[in-house]
């Protein structure tokens, strides 16, 4: 599957959304429909892909990178216009151009496999993906030869009342042979009801040279479906969640309650654990085996281990080792790393540190910027006071340490293994190895005081 490459057109300015962001961009499944496009071209085995761009290309061009190369179309004169902008890029192409639409994030990798199979077995030199549609209004109507392969696309614009009964739709997705592609488009005319230079003229020009025009219909139409306005892509938005939650279902995750459970595309969690309900994963976010995760548990970025256990939390850029215990009402801040078997408990944020294997951190701490060894004890409302309003410090903990409830630890100090903090103290100095420090002020008891008061 070598010889692919994908066209993505992306120059309308989507004006039903209302936005000042380039509809291809919008977040549909926790990514721009745009990337959700180029993922399943990709996965259809796509070596190269060009998107074409006009409104806001910049920032699609930002946004994307160097997933793609890039054309702009200045004037959105046609879809047949826009594709003709790639052929600078592509003339020397030699293979099958695949044609998709960045507005239709529901697309998957396995149509794409199945038109571009169908495409290369039928030996045509287009093939376009057709969809049978309840209400075929407004869409491009696929007329047949007696021989079932494609005569033209008759847009419903220019539509006869006998086409327009047609329910078999262009979905606007279709494989070309590159050079009869481009030779093609440049005998397309615009004498049409929009006038503007359409693709689908493509077909028919082809048609008349005698060369075949196949089609290939799409079991599921839901797949091939653009966005164009906010509604529609709350509607695209619950169907790629329910994809995503039925895809991790099946591989043997517990979703309690699919409806309230937000699941981005590329997350990945094991088996066996338990997603409880209002619960957000997204982005890069890998989840091992036997964890529960949730109620109301956000995850951005994290990674995690086994058996984690995590409830009201929010995490995020963050690494999560084997057994850790979150929650709850829990802020786990970017470039932190739990590992095996921490215990976070209520009321506690953790910012930019090292928290080592079997720490205690029960509860009403801020930890910022500290580096922590295994098995210390954080006594409740223990701080590290990690900003002087100017710097930010770090704080170092040996092994085994107990820092006693409501220490300030103020940084940059460290307390070394094995040492004590007496609780109310507020440490500026290292503490050393197995010491106990106190640095509060002594305590002083005056006989009778209350008596006199009265
Ligand atoms: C097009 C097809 C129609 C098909 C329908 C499926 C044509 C002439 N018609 O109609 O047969 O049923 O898609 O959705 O192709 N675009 C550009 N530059 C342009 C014009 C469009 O980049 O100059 C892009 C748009 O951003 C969009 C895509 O091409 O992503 C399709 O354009 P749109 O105007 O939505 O096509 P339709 O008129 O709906
Ligand atoms: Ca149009």
């Amino acid at each position: 599957m070598s010889d692919l490459v994908t066209v993505i057109l992306a120059a309308g300015k989507g004006t039903r959304m209302k936005s000042s962001l380039p509809k291809v961009l919008h977040r549909v499944g926790g990514k721009p429909m745009l990337q959700h496009v180029l993922d399943a071209a990709k996965a259809a085995g796509t070596k190269r892909s060009i998107v074409v761009t006009g409104f806001g290309g910049e920032t699609v061009r930002e946004a994307i990178g160097e997933q793609a190369e890039f054309v702009t179309q200045e004037e959105q004169l046609g879809t047949g216009h826009a594709v003709l902008q790639t052929k600078p890029l592509l003339q020397d192409e030699s293979g099958t151009i695949m044609v998709l639409c960045g507005d239709t994030p529901l697309l998957t990798g396995d149509l794409l496999k199945k038109l571009y199979g169908a495409h290369v077995e039928a030996g045509a030199k287009a093939t376009v993906l057709t969809a049978i549609l309840p209400d075929p209004a407004g869409y491009g109507r696929v007329i047949h030869m007696e021989d079932g392969s494609v005569e033209k696309i008759v847009e419903h614009k220019d539509a006869t009342e006998e086409e327009r009964k047609v329910r078999e739709v262009n979905s606007g997705i279709y494989c070309f042979d590159a050079k009869d592609l481009f030779a093609a488009l440049g005998e397309v005319g615009n004498d049409n009801a929009q006038g503007e230079y359409y693709l689908p003229d493509v077909l028919e020009i082809l048609r008349k040279q005698g060369k075949k025009i196949w089609s290939v219909a799409a079991e599921d139409y839901e797949e091939t479906l653009g966005i164009n306005s906010r509604l529609q892509m709350a509607k695209a938005e619950k169907i790629l969640r329910r994809r995503k939650n039925e895809e991790l279902m099946a591989e043997g995750v517990t979703i309690m309650d699919p409806d309230s459970t937000f699941i981005d595309m590329d997350v990945k969690i094991g088996c066996d654990t338990v997603i409880y309900p209002f619960t957000w994963l997204e982005g890069d976010t890998v989840i091992g085996e036997n964890c529960e995760i949730g109620p109301n548990v956000r995850l951005q970025n994290v990674t995690m281990g086994n058996n984690v256990m995590g409830q009201f939390t929010y995490a995020h850029d963050a690494v999560i080792d084997d057994g850790v215990i979150l929650g709850q009402f829990v802020h786990i801040r970017p470039d932190t790393h739990l590992m095996e078997k921490v215990k976070i408990g209520n009321f506690v944020e953790v910012k930019n540190s090292n928290v080592g294997k079997g720490s205690k951190l029960p509860h009403l701490s801020y930890i910022g910027d500290c580096d922590m060894g295994a098995n210390v004890n954080m006594g409740c409302g223990t701080i590290t006071v990690n900003y002087d309003g100017k710097t930010k410090f770090r704080t170092k903990i040996g092994d085994d340490a107990f820092i006693g409830c409501n220490s300030n630890l103020v940084a940059p100090v460290t307390v070394e293994d094995n040492a004590y903090v007496g609780a109310g103290s507020t440490i500026t100095r290292t503490v050393p190895a197995d010491n106990l420090a106190v640095a509060r002020a002594h305590q002083k008891n005056i006989a009778g005081w209350a008596d006199k008061r009265k």
